[in-house]
């Protein structure tokens, strides 16, 4: 599967932390490896490497990164950045031309985001050109990115996983 980073900017770690920990849970539990914070956060860092450690994976997050340097390095290295905005080119209009790109820079907002991401971005990404959130047109971008694909991984390292079933919560642990 394509390498996938997702860049979280314009965090406040006094009433983000639930948003922004959910990005990067959304970010793993969808085919993402990883998770850079351009913010110092260590309690978001700290939840999703709990969730790692019980639930399996490398997906790791990464605080403290400023988002200009970690974007222009990411390109330097021909990696393309995908920033995604209410503004950009619908989804499904540009997603089969993304999806043979690797590795792949997933940006997203909190509030209004430095308008030089327009300019540094390789593809400005609408998921509709309604206003939602970062967790929504992250999960949306990911699955068209994966195909849906990303829906049947396997943690073979997990301490705890969910036996699905049609009632009721089964879960086994190791
Ligand atoms: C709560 S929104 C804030 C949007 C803000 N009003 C702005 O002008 O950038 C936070 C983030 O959600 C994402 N987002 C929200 N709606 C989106 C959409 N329709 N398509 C793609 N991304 C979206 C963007 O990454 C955005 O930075």
């Amino acid at each position: 599967m394509t390498r996938v980073a997702v860049l979280r900017i314009g965090h406040r770690p006094e009433r983000d932390q639930r948003v922004t920990t959910h990005v990067g849970l959304t970010a793993r539990a969808l085919g993402a490896e990883e998770m850079y914070l351009a913010a110092s956060d260590p309690g978001v860092v700290a939840s999703i490497a709990d969730v790692v450690d019980r639930w399996g994976g490398s997906f790791t997050c990464t605080d403290n990164v400023k988002w200009r340097r970690c974007i222009t390095d990411w390109k330097k290295e021909g990696g393309t950045v995908v920033h995604l905005t209410m503004y950009g080119l619908n989804l499904p209009d540009v997603i089969s031309e993304i999806r043979i790109k690797d590795p792949i820079l997933v940006v997203v907002g909190a509030e209004k985001v430095p308008g030089d991401i327009f300019g540094l971005a390789d593809y400005n990404v609408a998921v509709t050109g309604q206003p939602h959130s970062e967790i929504s047109s992250l999960a949306l971008f990911l699955d068209h990115l994966f195909s849906g694909q990303e829906l049947a991984a396997i943690y073979p390292d997990a301490k705890i996983r969910i036996i699905p079933s049609k009632s009721g919560k089964k879960t086994e642990e190791s």
